[in-house]
């Protein structure tokens, strides 16, 4: 088959967002963004602009060589960084794993735990940023831009994944296990399965991520 070259620009995001809880506490998670990285070198192969948008990764994957590196702290400095980027003929990867709470108020000063017996804070939802690349990419009719998302999940892969392509509007989804102990996040060999709405279209199984990047750009050239 053909080689997919019709993309003007891809946009690839990265690593973990962090959302303050008083100026020395946060919620965030275990991404590195390794995964992220390597997806976007190999992108850069067939799609010379390339925007790399990464929360607060590993400090070795904050810069992807010849592409556009943007860093964003909060979920919604993600989506606002991505949604600045997006235009037609753009292939998105959500390879990010953006806190889905956060904060409803940010202590001003650091809360001291000798004034509390325990502590409680209340959380509320942060934007889904797929859903609003979708819905953005539907209101200014770009309608040859594509969003790739991935579903990191500790049980039922298939059935979360395809719940979240439908969801969020997605062409494809690539879907991988995450856990504390050695699975999915970081310097580990991981296991990806590709997915469409008709099922699972490709798996490469216990690589290393750049392995498995190299497996998603693949697929993408060709089937995005
Ligand atoms: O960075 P590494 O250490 O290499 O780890 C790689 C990884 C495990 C982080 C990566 O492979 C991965 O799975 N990334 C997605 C993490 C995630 O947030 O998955 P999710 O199933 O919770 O979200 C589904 C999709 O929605 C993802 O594409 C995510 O980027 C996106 N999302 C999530 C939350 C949110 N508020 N908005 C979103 O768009």
């Amino acid at each position: 088959m053909k080689a997919n070259t019709r993309f003007k620009k891809a946009i690839i995001s990265s690593g973990p967002t962090r959302e303050w809880i008083d100026p020395v506490r946060y919620i965030s998670n275990a991404s590195s963004g390794k995964m992220g990285f390597h997806i976007a070198k190999e992108i850069l192969s067939w799609i010379p602009n390339v925007v790399y948008v990464h929360g607060n990764v590993s400090d070795k994957y904050a810069n992807v060589e010849g592409a556009k590196n943007v860093y964003a702290e909060t979920t919604i400095a993600l989506r606002d960084a991505i949604v600045a980027e997006l235009e037609n003929d753009t292939l998105v990867i959500m390879a990010a794993a953006p806190a889905d709470f956060r904060p409803i108020m940010i202590a001003e000063n650091k809360i001291k735990k000798e004034t509390t017996v325990g502590l409680m804070i209340e959380l509320e939802k942060n934007p889904d940023i797929l859903m609003a690349l979708n819905a953005s990419l539907k209101d200014k009719k770009y309608d040859s831009s594509v969003l790739i998302g991935f579903a990191a999940e500790t049980e039922k892969l298939e059935e979360h994944a395809l719940g979240k392509l439908e969801r969020k509007g997605l062409k494809f989804i690539i879907g991988n296990y995450v856990g504390k102990s050695n699975t999915g996040f970081g310097e580990v060999d991981s296991s990806i399965r590709i997915f469409s709405k008709d099922g699972m279209i490709k798996e490469i199984n216990n690589q290393p991520k750049e392995i498995l990047a190299k497996g998603i750009s693949d697929f993408l050239k060709e089937h995005a």
